[in-house]
């Protein structure tokens, strides 16, 4: 293992022995003993939700990414539904996203009875592009929500600046971007409600969870209130000042997340800037040693920002390599390496395509993306021998297939 395969080694995929014994997953989380202590303490504490790890927990978020207020959710989609009401998103509304992301982004202003409206991503960092934005705006946008792709900040200055020029709210689904800095502001402090994913492939994990920042105090009381049935106090709080009266004042969910969680969130809050300072480090080993090789294009980095690195696509360029982008991911799926697809884009699921007429050809850039996209394993605990595997096994497939 970790060595560079011999150009006429057999590939996994047809019988030869794979690059790694056991499958490398393409994300995973890292669990240490304190987290798990910390876990252990709240369950045998009085609080196993809404307690105080939620508030200690949203406070050194909001610190960590300099926003002034951070609300934490059940999940990531949970926090993107509660943006997009707190927005103001409506029956009638529309909102501008991208094309190249998960469905949940796009499925955020379905709920609130509002219609997505696609513009395409610019063809070097796969953000949506700013002019195609620009050009959807109609009298009934009451959004943006761009997406952080791969942990990649979007165009976030361009963007609020239409916003700005129409008086719109801008959503930057960042769930894979915490830790990313945009123009040496962290990505969590820029734009109006920035929402950020705790799954476990995430650069911190809560299990399920998610969050948003703002720096708003009218967005982050809409979003509080929305994430307890539309509420506005707390069981806690009431409990501590023996009151029972409360009051349902909007029509909210039950999206909070567990104090359980909270606690593993906020241990976890410790390592982050360290998790993050590893992702970079394992793609920047990436990129020097895959940029050499024919028919791989590693992923573009614009000049003002850190990306996070939530993944780490190639895009292959198949008129250099003799197989389509489906035949080298089972090969390299063969070699055990734990490769998956970033995204199949949003319009062209079912459900979109019966709801909204989609055909396929609306997004070229999304669409051409899409076919040559393969995201390879990106995870902070990857050891040296694992991005290792990861090299030789892209340049044993490629090799292979070279046309
Ligand atoms: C871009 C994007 N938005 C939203 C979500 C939804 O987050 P969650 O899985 O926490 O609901 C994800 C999840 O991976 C995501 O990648």
């Amino acid at each position: 293992m970790g060595t560079a395969a011999p150009t006429r080694e057999a590939l996994a995929l047809h019988g030869g022995t794979p690059v790694r014994s056991s499958l490398l997953p393409y994300g995973r989380q890292s669990i240490a003993e304190e987290d798990i202590q910390a876990v252990v303490d709240v369950l045998r504490s009085d609080w196993l939700t809404t307690g105080p790890k939620v508030d200690e927990f949203e406070e050194a978020f909001a610190a960590w990414v300099g926003a002034a207020h951070a609300v934490a959710f059940s999940s990531g989609t949970a926090a993107l539904h509660a943006a997009a009401f707190a927005a103001g998103i409506n029956a009638g509304d529309e909102a501008i996203t991208t094309p190249l992301t998960f469905a949940a982004t796009a499925n955020c202003i379905l709920y609130q009875g509002g219609t997505p409206v696609f513009a395409d991503v610019r063809t070097d960092t796969l953000n949506v592009d700013p002019q195609q934005t620009a050009d959807r705006v109609t009298s009934r946008t009451k959004a943006l929500l761009p997406v952080d792709y791969a942990g990649h900040p979007a165009d976030l200055d361009s963007i609020l600046e239409i916003a700005d020029r129409h008086g719109l709210t801008v959503i930057e689904d960042a769930c894979h971007a915490l830790g990313a800095e945009y123009r040496q502001r962290r990505v969590g402090s820029i734009s109006h409600m920035t929402v950020f994913s705790f799954h476990p492939v995430k650069h911190l994990t809560t299990g399920e969870g998610g969050m948003v920042t703002t720096s708003n105090p009218k967005f982050a009381d809409a979003l509080r209130k929305f994430r307890n049935h539309g509420i506005s106090s707390n069981a806690r709080d009431r409990q501590r000042e023996g009151q029972w009266h409360y009051e349902m004042v909007l029509l909210g969910f039950n999206y909070r997340l567990p104090d359980i969680a909270c606690a593993l969130g906020l241990q976890q809050l410790g390592r982050l800037g360290a998790n993050v300072a590893r992702r970079r480090a394992i793609s920047a080993r990436y990129s020097a040693a895959l940029r050499e090789m024919p028919g791989v294009i590693v992923p573009r980095i614009a000049d003002d920002v850190l990306p996070a690195w939530h993944l780490y696509p190639i895009r292959l360029e198949c008129s250099r390599l003799s197989a389509g982008r489906a035949e080298i991911f089972r090969a390299l799926r063969a070699e055990n390496i734990g490769v998956n697809v970033h995204y199949i884009p949003v319009h062209l699921h079912p459900y979109y395509r019966v709801r909204f007429g989609y055909k396929g050809g609306e997004f070229p850039n999304a669409e051409a993306a899409y076919e040559s996209l393969i995201s390879l394993p990106m995870f902070h605990g990857m050891t040296e021998d694992d991005v290792a595997d990861v090299i030789s096994a892209v340049e044993k497939v490629t090799q292979h297939y070279a046309a």
